[in-house]
């Protein structure tokens, strides 16, 4: 079975997270193909697909919703995951889905999707970025929870492995 594991991320956190994922359906025994959205030009011969945004002003990032336009009847046709990764509600409540991402994008039936807590560094920002984050009252700080992402994706695993598929 050969998944594809793509995503969208302007300072790294969010393509750090698909490594992770790529790298455990590996160690499962899965084939991966490792791709930006932007660079993906069919998906003949895939069977499955993961795909991640991170959310700049409450919207997924260009790259990620052209995707889902672009192959929205071939996505429609396999099992697709879905995260998003932000900081809204961050770090005292769960990241929240800042704008209903997750139903309100997917033209394409997902699986399921999930909302991950993102990271603040503001070294790595413009000073543009950095204004609107601190004005939205961003903490600084890396969030990711690497326990959690793995279990998303031992989850995902577990659905691509049943007998059905
Ligand atoms: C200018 C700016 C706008 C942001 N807007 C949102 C937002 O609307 N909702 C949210 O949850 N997080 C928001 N964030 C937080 C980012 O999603 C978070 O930093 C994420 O980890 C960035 O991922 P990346 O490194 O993959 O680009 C924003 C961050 C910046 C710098």
């Amino acid at each position: 079975m050969k998944i594809l594991v793509t995503a969208s991320s302007k300072h790294g956190t969010t393509t750090e997270i698909a490594d992770a994922i790529a790298e455990r359906l590996r160690a499962a025994g899965f084939e991966v193909v490792r791709q930006a959205p932007q660079d993906v030009v069919t998906l003949d011969g895939i069977d499955a697909v993961i795909i991640g945004s991170a959310v700049y002003m409450t919207q997924w990032m260009e790259t990620a919703t052209s995707f889902l336009q672009r192959f929205e009847t071939a996505l429609n046709r396999i099992p697709v995951w879905a995260y998003s990764v932000g900081l809204s509600g961050v770090p005292k409540h769960s990241p929240q889905d800042p704008s209903r991402i997750g139903p309100v994008l997917m033209k394409v039936h997902v699986v399921h999707h999930r909302t991950f807590p993102g990271r603040y560094v503001p070294s790595k920002l413009s000073l543009r970025e950095r204004s609107i984050a601190r004005l939205a009252g961003a903490v600084e700080g890396d969030f990711r929870d690497w326990n959690d992402i793995d279990a998303w994706t031992d989850g995902i695993i577990k659905e691509l492995s049943k007998p059905s598929r």
